[in-house]
C-alpha cells in the first residue's frame, strides 16, 4: 500500500511587524482589549506589491531547501488561500512558475478559508495514496491584511500575512494517518467577504464580515468534535497526542478546545500572539516554527486541526 509523509517543512512571514500599539494610532482599540480577547500581540503585513504567491514561494524554497529536493521533482502543487493573486489562473500556478518548475506538473488551488491548509493535506494526501502523485508541494498561504475594514475594530485586529507548506511524499508507512473533513453552508452568514467583481465594479463589501461570539462558540464545539471524531477513528484519545497543532485564531479558541480534549497548554503549539490569524496559513506555519524550534520530533503523532468560513472545518493526525 502506498502512503504519504511530511518530508520536510517550510515557512515565511513579511518582513513589516504590525504591533497592537501600532494598530492602536489607526483604529479605536487598545494593547490589552486585543491580548486579552484574542491573544494576538503582533501579526506580520506583507510589503505593497508582495503577493500571496510571493509568501508561498519562500515558503516553498525553505521546505525545498530543508529536504534538498529540486523543486522540478515535485509533481503535484496545491495551495490553500483565501486571498488568490488573482481571480485566475491559480496561486499554485504562480508559484509553480516562480519556482522555476517546468516538468509541467498539477497544480491548482483550494479554497476553504482558514480549514484550507487540512483541505488541501487531505486532498494532496489522497493523490499520492491513488498514485496520481509522488511528490506534493502543500502551502497555506494569505495576505488577509488587504481585506481588512478599518471601520470594524471587531476585525482588523485580528488578522495578518504569512504562509507555511509542507512537502509530501510517498512512502511505505503512513505520515498522514488519517484526516475528517466537514463543512455547513447554513452558517455562511456568521462570516464572510461577500464583495464580487460584476461588469467591473465591486457588487457587496469586499471586506471581512463577522459576527465574533456566534464563530466563537461554534468554533470551539465542533473543533473538538472533529478532533476526537480523527483521534477515535485511530483508537487514540488527547492522552496520545504529542502536540495539537491548531488554527491560529484566537487563544481562548485555542484553550477551549485543549481543555475538551484534556490536552494541557504544553502539547498545543500557539503562534497566535506573533502572527495573528493567517487564516490557510496558519496551521502549517505553526507546525514549521514547531519543527524548527525543536519542539515537534520525527516519529511524534501531531494532530492539526482547523476551521474556516463556510463554515468548513477538518482535522488531519499525522506520525511526523
Ligand atoms: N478594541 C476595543 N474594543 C473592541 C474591539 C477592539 N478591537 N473590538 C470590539 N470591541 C468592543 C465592542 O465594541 C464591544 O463593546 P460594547 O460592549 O461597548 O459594545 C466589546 O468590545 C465586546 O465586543 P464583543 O464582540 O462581544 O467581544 P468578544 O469578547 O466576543 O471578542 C472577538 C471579540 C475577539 C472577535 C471574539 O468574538 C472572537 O475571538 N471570536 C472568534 C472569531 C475569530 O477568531 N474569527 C477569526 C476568523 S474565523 C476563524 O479563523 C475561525
Amino acid at each position: 500500500m502506498t502512503f504519504s509523509r511530511i518530508a520536510a517543512t517550510g515557512s515565511y512571514l513579511p518582513e513589516r511587524v504590525v504591533t497592537n500599539h501600532d494598530l492602536a494610532e489607526r483604529v479605536d482599540t487598545s494593547d490589552e482589549w486585543i491580548v486579552t480577547r484574542s491573544g494576538i500581540s503582533q501579526r506580520h503585513f506583507a510589503a505593497d506589491g508582495e503577493r500571496s504567491s510571493d509568501l508561498a514561494t519562500a515558503a516553498a524554497r525553505r521546505a525545498l531547501d530543508a529536504a534538498g529536493w529540486d523543486a522540478d521533482s515535485l509533481d503535484l502543487i496545491v495551495v490553500a488561500t483565501t486571498t488568490p493573486d488573482m481571480a485566475f489562473p491559480s496561486t499554485a500556478c504562480m508559484v509553480q512558475a516562480k519556482l522555476g518548475v517546468t516538468n509541467r506538473c498539477a497544480a491548482f488551488d483550494v479554497q476553504a478559508v482558514c480549514s484550507g491548509f487540512v483541505y488541501a493535506l487531505a486532498s494532496a494526501d489522497a493523490m499520492i495514496r491513488t498514485g496520481v502523485a509522488k511528490r506534493a508541494l502543500v502551502i497555506g498561504a494569505e495576505t488577509l491584511s488587504r481585506m481588512l475594514d478599518w471601520t470594524d475594530r471587531g476585525t482588523c485586529v485580528l488578522f495578518g500575512d504569512g504562509a507555511g507548506c509542507v512537502l509530501l511524499e510517498a512512502a511505505t508507512e503512513p505520515g498522514i494517518l488519517g484526516c475528517h473533513l466537514h463543512a455547513d453552508g447554513r452558517h455562511l452568514d456568521m462570516l464572510k467577504a461577500p464583495g464580487v467583481l460584476v461588469g467591473g465594479k465591486i457588487d457587496g463589501n469586499p471586506f471581512i464580515e463577522m459576527d465574533g461570539g456566534a464563530v466563537f462558540k461554534f468554533a470551539v464545539e465542533v473543533l473538538a468534535e472533529t478532533a476526537l471524531e480523527t483521534l477515535q477513528a485511530h483508537d487514540m484519545t488527547g492522552a496520545d497526542l504529542d502536540w495539537l497543532v491548531p488554527h491560529q485564531a484566537n487563544i481562548r479558541i485555542i484553550q477551549a478546545t485543549a481543555k475538551r480534549l484534556h490536552l494541557p497548554m504544553e502539547r498545543v503549539v500557539t503562534t497566535v500572539a506573533q502572527h495573528g490569524n493567517t487564516s490557510a496559513a496558519s496551521i502549517p506555519l505553526a507546525f514549521d516554527v514547531a519543527v524548527r524550534d525543536g519542539r515537534i520530533q520525527r516519529g511524534q503523532t501531531v494532530l492539526m486541526e482547523g476551521i474556516g468560513a463556510g463554515f468548513a472545518w477538518g482535522s488531519a493526525l499525522v506520525r511526523y
